[in-house]
């Protein structure tokens, strides 16, 4: 017989207006790394909060067996001390605590009354080991990247013991190398005998990983697949998660000629102020009306760094020399306020801190960035209001029960959408996209390039930062390539091929 670590059965979850979880089972294998996945607002969070008790014994109905006992978790203590660790989508590590602080947060080593760093420190290092990471204990989260800190997260579940490790898309902002790394580490674990489960919307890395694969739909369970009985393929797992076949990844847009030239920076050269280092040397580029053009580089090249000192985020970064012609006018932005005056809006990468009004509802957030547009007089007109954040959520398909929805209720794919909308409707001229499609599921994914063509051809022009090259491939008219700070090439789309952004994306300045 099977030796089933965990068996959720039929679980169901309510939050006010909206079935998050509908009768879900769930059965996870002993030593095996089981993927979870299934659209955005699938439930996919929902039921891992649900097994570690952050929404506690009593707020669900249905069972949990861990290790054949039923549980009654009250809190995430509870199931911590049976051995399950979850990793949230969002990172909660202290940034201003150091890394064995972080480690033995809320779990201290104590000597007598007190806490016993040296020994903190000793199996802190013990931990790092085990992650192989190879950084001070003493070094302050907030100097380390998203790759390091969600090696510290796991290093932080190790210290617990964990049996049965859940990390909720844990390579979502992680770059290539850090991925690997974290899978390579994932299976290791699983040698060791940790059971894993794993929500990803990244299918290639599920399908390279995953001894088992469970796919939610709409609050329910539509299948668990068993990677070594069949092969399970990328398809198999979108028909499940959608209920229909997706062969067209990016709708066509018809080709136009490209307008007069919107946005053009010459010589752009930027010093990091607080490390006197030059970031970015020279760079020159251009975009014109109604065109879509794609920045690619690898980690690291400069992409964000760019679009941030344009974009007018001074003090961080120092502008030494360079021209900025923005709709015929040399402009230089002193702020972001100034920059999305004039016309330019970035939309960031950092999920977090990316300028959601949590508390707020989704029509609020919507039209936050231009309330001119829906307001007469002194007055927002409420229906117009209404009207505009329905024709988005329709649109992209944002999942709620209605506009009214509070953000900071909606999964964390929803809240990524909403973001796109608020400034899609803020009508810039430039819009600058870092990252759109990070932690959207494959068929909003769609939803989203077909909104984005759909603006351009209105004659908007958007600049695309995407680590998924083939997306970068698959939307842009034209494309540069980053390295070490600049520009190493520009592709048209008939030119641009994996191989050819790859040889520019890795080519160093001196070459
Ligand atoms: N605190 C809450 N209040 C109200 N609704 C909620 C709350 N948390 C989640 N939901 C809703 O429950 C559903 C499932 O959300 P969940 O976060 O589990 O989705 P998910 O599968 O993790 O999606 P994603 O891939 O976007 O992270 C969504 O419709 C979401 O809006
Ligand atoms: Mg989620």
């Amino acid at each position: 017989m099977e030796d089933y670590i965990l068996e959720m059965r039929e679980i169901t979850k309510v939050f006010p207006g909206v079935k998050a979880l509908d009768n879900v089972n769930l059965k996870v294998k002993r030593g095996e790394v089981h993927c979870l996945c299934g659209e955005n607002g699938a439930g996919k969070s929902t039921l891992m909060k649900v097994l570690s008790g952050v929404y506690g014994y009593g707020t669900y109905s249905g069972d949990i067996l861990y290790n054949g006992e039923v549980q009654k978790f009250k809190g995430i203590a509870d199931s911590e001390q049976k051995g399950i660790a979850i990793i949230y989508q969002e990172l909660a590590l202290i940034p201003e605590l150091s890394v064995y602080e972080n480690i033995y947060f809320g779990h201290e080593i104590m000597k007598g009354k007190t806490i016993d760093w040296n020994e903190t420190i000793v199996q802190a290092s013990e931990m790092l080991k085990k992650v192989k990471l190879d950084v001070d204990p003493s070094t302050k989260i907030k100097n380390l990247g998203v790759g390091k800190q969600q090696l510290v997260e796991i290093a932080k579940a190790l210290s617990k013991n964990v049996k049965l490790l859940i990390l909720d898309e844990p390579t979502s902002s992680l770059n290539e190398d850090d991925s690997e790394n974290l899978l390579k580490l994932i299976k290791e674990l699983r040698d060791q005998g940790v059971t894993c489960i794993m929500i990803s919307h990244k299918l290639k890395e599920v399908i390279a990983i995953a001894d088992s694969i469970t796919v939610l739909r709409d609050g329910s369970t539509i299948c668990t697949m068993d990677c070594h009985e069949q092969e399970v393929k990328e398809s198999d797992i979108i028909k499940n998660m959608v209920g229909r076949e997706i062969d067209n990844i990016y709708p066509t847009r018809e080709k136009k000629a490209p307008g007069k030239v919107v946005f053009d920076i010459k010589d752009w050269t930027v010093e990091d102020p607080v490390k006197g280092r030059e970031i970015l040397h020279n760079v020159c580029m251009n975009i014109r009306e109604g065109e879509i053009v794609g920045l690619q580089g690898l980690m690291g090249a400069g992409r964000t760094e760019l679009a941030l000192s344009i974009f007018g985020n001074t003090p961080k970064y120092k502008i030494k020399s360079g021209e900025l012609t923005f709709d015929g006018k040399k402009s230089r932005f002193k702020t972001p306020k100034q920059a999305i005056k004039s016309g330019l809006a970035y939309v960031s990468e950092d999920r977090k801190g990316n300028g959601l009004v949590l508390i707020q509802d989704i029509k609020y957030n919507t039209t936050l960035a231009n309330l001119e547009r829906i307001t007469n007089g002194l007055f927002v007109n409420n229906n117009e209001e209404i009207k505009q954040a329905k024709y988005y959520k329709d649109s992209i398909n944002i999942k709620a029960p209605s506009v009214e929805q509070k953000v900071g209720n909606l999964s964390g794919g929803n809240q990524q959408k909403v973001q796109l909308a608020k400034w899609m409707f803020a009508r810039p001229k430039v819009l600058i996209l870092d990252e759109p499609t990070r932690g959207i599921d494959v068929g909003a994914k769609y939803e989203i390039y077909t909104l984005m063509n759909k603006l351009v051809e209105e004659g908007m022009s958007i600049i695309m930062i995407s680590s998924e090259l083939p997306e970068v491939l698959g939307m842009s008219d034209r494309l540069y390539v980053m390295s070490e700070g600049t520009i190493t090439g520009e592709l048209s789309r008939e030119e641009a091929t994996e191989q050819k952004v790859m040889a520019l994306a890795i080519k160093s300045k001196e070459d």
